[in-house]
Formats: C-alpha cells, sequence, structure tokens
C-alpha cells in the first residue's frame, strides 16, 4: 500500500515535496475528500459488504421503526460467511477458556472452588497453560505470534498431514485475510506482477490486488465440471498473461472454494502443484475451510503441503504459502480475527522480511491467538470436555451439510436456476439464466443483471446475497451467492419467499 502510495502519488496530483501545501487548504472545506484520496483506495471494489448489503442495514433499519412498510419482517444475510450473525451457537469450550484468560480473577486461590462449580477442569488447566505462556493477555506478544501457539498450530498441522511442520514456519495473523494480503504485498511490485486468480473468486483477492496495483491473472473455473480447474486453463492464463508481458509470479487457490464450494482432489492438486513448478509460480492456497467438507468419502480435504510433500525431492524448492481461520469450520469466531500461515520452501532472507513487516503491527490480536491454540488443539478424546465438543461439531456439521442439499435443492427447482451440490465451504454459486426483458431492465437502471435481479430479491424478500459480479463470472453468463447458514429452523420459510419470489419476478419480465 505504501509503495503504490508512493508510485502514484504523481498520478493523484499530490506531488511529495508540494504535499503540504495542496493538503493544508482548510479555509475551503475538508483536506481528506475523494478527490485528493489515493485513487487506488477508491477503486477497490468489494461486492461482499457493497451495495446490497448496505441497503440490507436500511432495510434492517425500516424494519425496527415501522415494519408495516415491508413485506418480510426481518432481513436474512446470505451475503457473508458469518455463522454466528446467524445464530450459530459458538463451542462452550472455547468461550470458557477465552473467558477464563481474560478474567483471571476467578484463577485466584480463593476462588477456585467457585469457578470449579462453573468450569471443567480441562478448561481451567488450558486457561492457566495459556497464561503461563502468554503472560497478560493485555500486553503485545511475538509479532509473529505466542510460540507455545505456533507449536501447537505445528503439531495440528503435522497430525493433518503427517508430515513434520516448523513452528518457526508459522505465523499467526488477524484472520486469514492479514496474511493473504501480506504475502500478496511481499510478491509484487508494480503493475506488471501478476498473480493468478480464480474467476469466480473471493474479492479479498481482486481488492488486495487493485491497493497494490498489481495485476490480477485470471484462470475460470469450470462450472460443468463441478468448478473443478484444469491444467489447460492455467497454462492458456499463464501463457497470455507472459504474452503481455506480466510477470505472473504466484497463484492463489481456494480449496475448498468461495464462492463455488468444490473441494479439489488430490490427483488436481498434484497437477496445479507442477504446474506451478514447472512455471516458478509461488503457490497461496488459501485453505480456510478445510473443515466444510460435506461429501468426505468422494472429496475429502487435501492440504496442499501433504499433496507437495509426497511428491518427492523433485519438489523441495516449490514455494508455498498456506492460510488458515478461525473464521470457518464449526467454529466461526469471526470476529476474534484469528489466522495463521504456514511458509513452505520459502528463503530464509524472506521470512526475515516477513518478520519485519509483521513487527510493524507489532502482532496479531491476542484473543484471537487463543482462538488459533484451540481450534488447532482441541479437546482430546479422554479429556473431560472431549464428548460435550464433539458433540457441539458435529451437532453443526451434520445441520450445515443438510442446509447445503435443502438449498441446492430448493435453488434446483427454481425455473431457469442450475446449481451444483456444495463438496466444501459454505456457499452456493446457482447460475440463473434471466430472461431479455430483465436484462434490458437492469440495463435500464444501470445494473448488472444479477445485481438487478438480487436487489429485486432483498426487496421482495429480505434475503441478501451477492451478485456473481462480485465475484466474477463467464461473460454472458449470471449467478449470485448465498451462504446456506441461516437457522434450520427458519429453511422451510426462506426456501418458500425465495421460490415466491423467483417466480414472480420471472412473470414480471418473461419474453
Ligand atoms: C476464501 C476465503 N479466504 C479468506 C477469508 C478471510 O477470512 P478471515 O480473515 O476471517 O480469516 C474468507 C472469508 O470469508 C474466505 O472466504
Amino acid at each position: 500500500m505504501l509503495r503504490s502510495l508512493l508510485r502514484t502519488t504523481k498520478a493523484c496530483g499530490v506531488q511529495v515535496n508540494q504535499r503540504s501545501v495542496r493538503l493544508s487548504s482548510t479555509k475551503h472545506g475538508k483536506v481528506l475528500t475523494v478527490e485528493t484520496m489515493h485513487p487506488l483506495v477508491k477503486s477497490v471494489e468489494y461486492a461482499v459488504r457493497g451495495a446490497l448489503p448496505i441497503r440490507a442495514e436500511a432495510l434492517s433499519a425500516q424494519l425496527k421503526k415501522d415494519p408495516s412498510k415491508l413485506n418480510f419482517d426481518k432481513v436474512v444475510f446470505c451475503n457473508i460467511g458469518n455463522p454466528q450473525q446467524l445464530n450459530q451457537k459458538p463451542i462452550t469450550f472455547f468461550r470458557q477458556v477465552a473467558s477464563l484468560c481474560e478474567n483471571t480473577e476467578l484463577l485466584k486461590a480463593e476462588n477456585r472452588e467457585l469457578v470449579s462449580k462453573l468450569y471443567p477442569a480441562d478448561a481451567i488447566a488450558r486457561a492457566e497453560l495459556l497464561l503461563k505462556n502468554i503472560g497478560s493477555i493485555g500486553a503485545y506478544t511475538h509479532s509473529k505470534g505466542v510460540p507455545h501457539i505456533r507449536e501447537n498450530v505445528a503439531k495440528f498441522i503435522e497430525r493433518r498431514d503427517g508430515y513434520a511442520a516448523d513452528p518457526e514456519n508459522i505465523f499467526l495473523t488477524q484472520g486469514a485475510s492479514e496474511g493473504i494480503q501480506k504475502i500478496i504485498q511481499m510478491l509484487t511490485h508494480n503493475t506488471k506482477s501478476g498473480i493468478m486468480i480464480p474467476i469466480p473468486q473471493y474479492p479479498l483477492y481482486s481488492a488486495t490486488l487493485s491497493l497494490v496495483d498489481a495485476a490480477p491473472v485470471h484462470y475460470y473455473l469450470e462450472e460443468k465440471e463441478d468448478w473443478g480447474l484444469s491444467r489447460a486453463e492455467l497454462q492458456k492464463s499463464v501463457d497470455e498473461a507472459r504474452n503481455n508481458g506480466v510477470n505472473v509470479c504466484a497463484l492463489v487457490i481456494i480449496n475448498p472454494g468461495n464462492p463455488t464450494g468444490q473441494c479439489l482432489s488430490e490427483e488436481n492438486i498434484r497437477e496445479i502443484i507442477r504446474f506451478c513448478h514447472d512455471e516458478r509460480i509461488v503457490i497461496l492456497a488459501d485453505e480456510v475451510y478445510q473443515t466444510n467438507i460435506y461429501q468426505p468419502e468422494r472429496r475429502p480435504f487435501h492440504s496442499f503441503k501433504k499433496v507437495l510433500q509426497s511428491m518427492g525431492p523433485e519438489f523441495n524448492e516449490q514455494e508455498l504459502f498456506s492460510f488458515h481461520s478461525t473464521s470457518k469450520g464449526m467454529i466461526g469466531e469471526c470476529g476474534r480475527r484469528g489466522g495463521y500461515f504456514e511458509c513452505v520452501n520459502i528463503d530464509p532472507a524472506i521470512m526475515d522480511q516477513i518478520n519485519k513487516i509483521s513487527s510493524i503491527s507489532l502482532c496479531p490480536n491476542v484473543h484471537g491467538q487463543i482462538m488459533v491454540d484451540l481450534v488447532t488443539n482441541p479437546p482430546a478424546e479422554g479429556d473431560i470436555s472431549h464428548a460435550q465438543y464433539k458433540s457441539e461439531v458435529d451437532t453443526i456439521y451434520q445441520s450445515l451439510a443438510r442446509r447445503a442439499t435443502k438449498l441446492a435443492h430448493c435453488f434446483n427447482a427454481l425455473e431457469g436456476v442450475t446449481c451444483n451440490e456444495a463438496e466444501g465451504a459454505m456457499y452456493l454459486f446457482p447460475k440463473i439464466d434471466l430472461p431479455a426483458k430483465a436484462i434490458e431492465a437492469a440495463k435500464e437502471a444501470k445494473m448488472a443483471p444479477d445485481m438487478f435481479y438480487a436487489l429485486s430479491m432483498l426487496d421482495h424478500t429480505g434475503v441478501c446475497v451477492v451478485p456473481g459480479s462480485g465475484f466474477g463470472q463467464e461473460a454472458g453468463t449470471y449467478h449470485f451467492r448465498s451462504t446456506f447458514l441461516p437457522e434450520e429452523h427458519l429453511f422451510d420459510d426462506f426456501c418458500g419467499g425465495l421460490e415466491k419470489f423467483h417466480k414472480s419476478f420471472l412473470d414480471k419480465y418473461r419474453d
């Protein structure tokens, strides 16, 4: 960001040496305006929190003031994978430990008897262990994160993959987003620096590339092939970019996918690794949905780290960053902003640079770090809290799997709508065939056709989804993304409302 701010100061009409002159005209209104602000910031688009959610917030406020004006009694936010916003219950053990870490008075000897009645012994022991390693949770920690927690993350990766992980290669972050932004900033240096991103993609990637003024190099996921990807498509995309003078240095892969919900087969992952190896491309594996797997027999999750390690010494130099988060899975602790990334085969000098950059913001927040510890090291079999932990996680998982199937069926039953079932993640991305009259009406309203449809859905049903154009889609196709996170007991109503709306929309614009 800083780099691009300096590089483009000229373009936005603010010469560095004239900055004080240009920015000091307080007499005539604000110094900081959309004209004087950095143009790259202005150019960023972020659909998940864009125009539709803003309208949804306004409708929510209107419902509180005067519900009689609207045809629905609540706004359902299906625009963002934020489970606890839609009443998903937090995991009890995690909150017990977090609260004990916060209120250390409870751990004093004189309160022990009382606390033992409220908290299980393993939650008390975990909080004590964490506090012993953290000190006060109000203090800055190591900028890579608390060493003890990074050790636990390394053990989690070893258990998951069956290959060694070094805590020194792990950086704790404020959600996965912060790590992803940091690594993209490290990789790119000018408008010719290219990073391959999928289409459709999660807009964190396009937005971050806009901010650093680097080139997104799109590769398309194949809707008819369950949103899989082929080496031929990757090759076409990289060749085209390089022919246009773009220095393609990295490839983002989101697995399981957002917004598309696919989970890649091991063979497909090998193919992608071979491609990156042959083309000298760093892999950024966004694996935040690794436990949201709904067809575990057919499509289990394979981490890129595990597959890479299994490919033998020829691939020992292949660089990989793998990202994970406390926001997803069955946990959904989005607001705590916990995450980490693991660096695999990264040059030690670059590791020092990442460390330096991490130090600028001092440390990731400690509540998020505690949540990373809990997510990667939950109660084990034999622990007092294990049965409750397992039952809570299983209940959420089974409900998510049922909701995923139910919503896909609901979409597939709509005229002109086709929807792949979710293999993973928290979203469905149905394709809608919009009538020509609706496309015409959208043009008149100066809106993308899928935005027009999604806005109409929001106004008629209170359901807020994100138009496909916010993620990118093949030209001439229209989609929207919806989470399947609304509470299960609301699902019949929710699907009924969507069916009614869709039919009336088609009736209105039928050719
Ligand atoms: C694919 C993907 N990556 C990264 C993130 C960021 O997650 P967080 O920063 O909350 O860890 C999200 C959030 O929805 C996501 O869907």
